[in-house]
């Protein structure tokens, strides 16, 4: 394991081969592998079996996805060129249904088409090109900014804990929820980070407590059921997470469990900040109760982690890859322009009429 993952990029674009290079994530901890793909169906798998995973890298996964798709693309007409690519578009957005960065990029691609409608084909690719590492290149800069609001919220010396991975192996670069820590450790901050582990695929225990201790940064991995213990014991001054999609009166959703954390952070009297690059933010969609929620098999629960099943067969397995944080258990919400504060319909609206969004389609 010669490289150290803070330096590479977590998703990006192989100009020589035209190829998709994402790190695996599924081997993480124990193994570090890029892998190159070109055909739309490993893609596709890579996204569903979160090889590559975490809402922002989904979306630039997607983006650089469908460019390669529509490079393949032999039609000259703008009918038969654009038929082949709202399939494609459609093939890869089937691959998981809530994180909406997803949707966000592949309708941020077909713009391009649309408005570039009077170019040759030729020319529409090369802007889907130059669109797919934009969409790379502005993930980077929004987890920065991300970054520096947070940082602003927390005092060198805090513990903070985290649920499932928001960091950099969720952007290309930073993260979100762990941009904070990372970039207080290039300014030397000494945090205590608590990364619960997070059931079923343990992205807490695999890949944050992983790309922390790379960085240097002190981490403790806790169960997910041991939150509240580390809480009552006055070792957590904020919680930071991620989220897959906030609804436009801030409900947040995120990987199963950030709810249980939102209600006892709220008991300990302990800040919750959700960090949501403006791309994950679905103005479309009035509250929480409106996100479509991923369930996954149920293997996942009994098996994957286990030599041996640790359930009996055939036993009724429910496993919700997300659930929602109520608004009002969330402190703030830290975007790239910014700490939106509640009440959040009012103050995320502001936002967006002000031009601050990522641009949506
Ligand atoms: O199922 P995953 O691993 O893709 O879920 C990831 C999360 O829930 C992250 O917290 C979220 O996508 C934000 S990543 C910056």
């Amino acid at each position: 394991m010669a490289e150290n993952i803070m330096n590479l990029d977590t998703v990006a674009l192989d100009e020589e081969k035209h190829a998709l290079v994402i790190l695996d994530q599924t081997l993480l901890p124990n193994e570090i592998k890029l892998l190159s793909l070109t055909d739309q169906k490993d893609i596709w798998e890579a996204i569903y079996l979160l090889r590559v995973r975490g809402a922002p890298a989904i979306g630039v996964a997607a983006a650089i996805g469908v460019y390669l798709a529509a490079r393949d693309i032999e039609e000259d007409s703008y009918d038969g060129f654009y038929s082949r690519f709202l399939e494609a578009k459609e093939y890869l957005a089937s691959a998981r249904p809530t994180a909406v960065n997803l949707f966000w990029a592949l309708d941020r691609m077909e713009r391009v088409v649309v408005e570039h409608r009077h170019l040759p084909v030729a020319d529409i690719k090369q802007r889907l090109h130059d669109e797919a590492v934009a969409i790379k290149n502005e993930d980077i800069e929004v987890c920065r900014a991300i970054g520096e609001h947070g940082l602003s919220l927390i005092q060198d010396g805090d513990g903070i804990l985290t649920h499932c991975n928001a960091g950099q192996l969720a952007t290309v670069k930073y993260g979100t929820a762990l941009a904070p820590i990372h970039l207080g450790r290039e300014r030397g901050y000494q945090f205590k980070v608590f990364t619960d582990e997070t059931r079923p695929l343990l992205q807490g225990a695999r890949l944050s407590a992983f790309e922390l201790s790379e960085n240097g940064v002190d981490t403790t991995v806790i169960c997910d059921n041991m939150a509240s213990q580390v809480m009552k014991n006055g070792w957590v001054q904020a919680v930071f997470v991620g989220c897959d999609r906030v609804a436009a009166n801030g409900d947040a959703c995120n990987k199963i469990g950030t709810s249980g954390v939102a209600i006892l952070a709220k008991h300990y009297g302990i800040p919750f900040y959700v960090c949501a690059p403006t791309s994950t933010i679905d103005m479309e969609i009035k509250t929480g109760e409106d996100i479509p929620i991923e369930e996954r098999p149920a293997h996942e629960v009994t098996e994957m982690w286990y030599k041996k099943p640790m359930a009996p067969k055939g036993v009724k397995v429910y496993n919700p890859a997300f659930d929602v944080a109520d608004h009002n258990l969330i402190t703030a919400i830290i975007t790239e322009h910014g700490i939106v504060h509640p009440p959040y319909r009012e103050n995320l609206r502001a936002l967006f009429d002000a031009g601050k969004q990522a641009q949506h389609v």
